[in-house]
C-alpha cells in the first residue's frame, strides 16, 4: 500500500484548492472586526503537513496563507491549531512547523480530535473560527462534527464559526453494502449510525437501493443519504449548508464530500466562490495529468474547454436572470441562488454573473449595471 502522504492524488488537489481559495476572504471578512484582527483556523486531522513530493498539506497551505496574511497592508494574525493522533505522523508535523512556522501562531496537539477541540475550542472563544475535519477512511462522528457550533454562541455579534467536514463517499457504500448482505456486520453498520447521528442512514440508503438495486439505484442512495446527513448537521449547527463531490477523474464516483457549514450568508458565495476557482484548478491538473505523455496536452486546449465551460454557464445565468425579472420585482440574486445560477450551480462564479448582468443591461433589460463589488447582494430591476 502506498503512503497517503507521497503524492497528491487529484480529489485532495481539489480540497487543497478550494481551502487556498477560502482561507483569504474568510481571514479577511471575519478579521475585520475581530480581537487585534486575530482569526483561528482548526485543522482536527492535519497529517503530515508537506506530502513527500514536496507538495503542501493544508498545514503548510495554512502556514503560507499565515505568512501572506501577516503582510497585507491591513493584516490579518491566522492563527492556526493541528491535531493529528498517528505519533510518526504527528513528528513529521512537528519537523514541518519547526521549519517553516517560525514567527506565526500555530499550536500542535497529538491526540483525537473529539478529545482535543474542547479546549482548542475554549482557546478560540471569541475569535472567528474556521474548523477543518478531514479524516480518511474513518468518518468524522456525528458529535465531533457539531461540536464546533454546540460551544460556540450564534446569533448578532458573535464570532462566526464555520465547519468544513470531509464525508467520505467510498466508506459510505462499503458500509451501505452490508445493509443488504447476508454476511452483515452490524457493528460497521454501528460505525456509520455514530456518523450520521441516527441509524436512519440505513431507511433512506433502502428506500432508495433495496436488494438487487442498479448502480443508478445507489447512487441516488448515496446522494439522499449524504443530503440528509447535512441537512441533519446545519439543523444541529444552526448554520446553513453547501456539500461539494469530490473527485479523483471527471465522471467517477466521488471519493468523498465536503460538507461546508456556516451560519453567514456571506461564508456560503464566498464558499461558492472559492468551490469555483477550485474547481477550474482541479481541472487543469486533470487535464496535465491526463495529457502528460500527449502532444495536446497544450494550455490552449485546457483554455478552450474552459472558455466553452464558462459561455455554457453564463447563458443559463443569462435566461435565468432573464425568467426572474420577467416576473417584474427587483431581487437579489443571493436570495434566489438555485434559480438563477441553475445548471450552473456549484459550477459558475461571480464573473460568470456579471458577463451575463451585463448582456442584460446591454440590451436595456435592467437599467442597473454589472459594476461594484458584491454581485451576488445587488439588487438588479426589470427596466
Ligand atoms: C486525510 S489525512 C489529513 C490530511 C490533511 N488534512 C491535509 O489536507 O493535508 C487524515 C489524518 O488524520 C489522522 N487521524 C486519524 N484519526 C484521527 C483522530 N481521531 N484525531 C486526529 N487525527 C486523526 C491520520 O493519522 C491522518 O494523518
Amino acid at each position: 500500500m502506498t503512503n497517503f502522504f507521497e503524492e497528491k492524488r487529484p480529489a485532495a488537489i481539489l480540497k487543497h484548492a478550494i481551502l487556498d481559495n477560502y482561507i483569504g476572504p474568510f481571514a479577511g471578512k471575519t478579521g475585520l472586526y475581530s480581537p487585534g484582527n486575530r482569526v483561528a483556523f482548526i485543522d482536527g486531522y492535519a497529517g503530515e503537513g508537506r506530502y513527500e513530493s514536496g507538495d503542501e498539506g493544508s498545514p503548510c497551505l495554512l502556514m503560507r496563507h499565515a505568512r501572506r496574511l501577516a503582510a497585507m497592508r491591513r493584516p490579518r494574525q491566522l492563527e492556526c491549531f493541528f491535531v493529528e493522533d498517528d505519533p510518526q505522523v504527528f513528528a513529521k508535523l512537528q519537523q514541518v512547523v519547526a521549519s517553516e512556522g517560525a514567527g506565526l501562531q500555530i499550536a500542535l496537539a497529538q491526540g483525537k480530535a473529539a478529545a482535543q477541540l474542547p479546549s482548542l475550542l475554549s482557546q478560540v472563544a471569541g475569535l472567528p473560527a474556521l474548523v477543518f475535519l478531514d479524516p480518511f477512511g474513518l468518518m468524522v462522528p456525528f458529535e465531533t462534527a457539531v461540536m464546533p457550533f454546540m460551544a460556540r454562541p450564534a446569533g448578532y455579534g458573535t464570532p462566526p464559526t464555520e465547519t468544513l467536514i470531509n464525508f467520505n463517499a467510498s466508506t459510505l457504500r462499503r458500509i451501505a453494502g452490508h445493509l443488504t448482505s447476508p454476511k452483515a456486520f452490524e457493528s460497521t453498520l454501528v460505525r456509520m449510525d455514530e456518523v450520521f447521528g441516527s441509524a436512519d442512514w440505513r431507511d433512506i440508503w433502502l428506500q432508495h437501493a433495496p436488494a438487487g438495486s442498479t448502480q443508478a439505484q445507489r447512487e441516488a442512495a448515496e446522494t439522499a443519504v449524504v443530503t440528509e446527513y447535512s441537512r441533519r448537521l446545519a439543523k444541529a449547527a444552526g448554520s446553513g449548508f453547501w456539500y461539494t463531490e469530490v473527485f479523483n477523474r471527471a465522471g467517477n464516483r466521488p471519493v468523498y464530500y465536503l460538507v461546508f457549514l456556516t451560519r453567514h450568508k456571506d461564508g456560503m458565495s464566498s464558499f461558492a466562490e472559492a468551490l469555483s476557482l477550485g474547481l477550474e484548478r482541479w481541472r487543469e491538473a486533470l487535464h496535465k495529468i491526463e495529457n502528460a505523455d500527449s502532444l495536446f496536452g497544450d494550455d490552449s486546449a485546457f483554455k478552450a474547454s474552459e472558455d466553452a465551460l464558462a459561455e455554457a454557464w453564463v447563458d443559463e445565468i443569462e435566461a435565468n436572470l432573464r425568467k426572474q425579472l420577467a416576473l417584474g420585482q427587483p431581487f437579489r440574486v443571493v436570495d434566489h441562488y438555485m434559480q438563477v445560477l441553475g445548471e450552473a450551480f456549484g459550477q459558475a462564479r461571480e464573473k460568470h454573473l456579471r458577463k451575463a448582468w451585463k448582456r442584460l443591461h446591454a440590451d436595456g433589460t435592467t437599467l442597473v449595471d454589472s459594476s461594484g463589488k458584491d454581485l451576488f447582494t445587488k439588487t438588479i430591476a426589470p427596466a
